[in-house]
């Protein structure tokens, strides 16, 4: 249901340095339920759809072939106004500008290599989790959240 779910991904990097167990644990201490959670790898292709939003800017042919380099985690999240409480706890993009405590400031290599992907809008949340979920692999905690 609108408000209530957020769409992650911890990225490439995050991933090669052994960070999903305490990403997560922060995701799980502030309060969002993992609704649906596995580990893949994108083809290029699949990261140009992901990211097509982007395909204007200059830093999207390196973002593509970085968010296809290697192994990432996807997963859906729960909480009241999830979009919103979740980019506050990711940080700022650019990891020099996020905040004490963030995920971005504790495991960010750099703006692009920045540990993890939030939605940026409810409609884009819907979206971003039906680029990767089906209905059947999702468990919520509230059985409102029924999309
Ligand atoms: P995200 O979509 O991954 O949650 O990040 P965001 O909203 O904070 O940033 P966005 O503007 O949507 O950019 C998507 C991702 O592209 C890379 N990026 N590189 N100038 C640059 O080099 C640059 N700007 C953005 C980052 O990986 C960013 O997260
Ligand atoms: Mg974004």
């Amino acid at each position: 249901m609108k408000g209530k779910l957020t769409f992650t991904i911890i990225k490439p990097g995050a991933v090669a340095n052994e960070h999903i167990g305490p990403i997560l644990k922060i995701i799980n201490e502030k309060g969002f339920h993992i609704a649906a959670m596995r580990m893949t790898r994108l083809s290029v292709k699949q990261a140009q759809e992901f990211y097509a939003v982007h395909k204007e800017r200059p830093f999207y042919d390196s973002l593509v072939e970085f968010m296809s380099s290697g192994p990432i985690v996807v997963a859906i999240l729960e909480k009241e106004n999830a979009v919103e409480e979740y980019r506050k706890i990711v940080g700022a993009t650019d990891p020099s500008k996020a905040d004490e405590g963030t995920i971005r400031k504790l495991f960010a290599e750099s703006m692009q290599r920045n540990a993890v992907h939030g939605s940026d809008s409810d409609e884009n949340a819907m979206i971003e989790c039906d680029f990767f979920f089906n209905r059947s692999e999702r468990f919520y905690k509230d059985q409102d959240c029924c999309w």
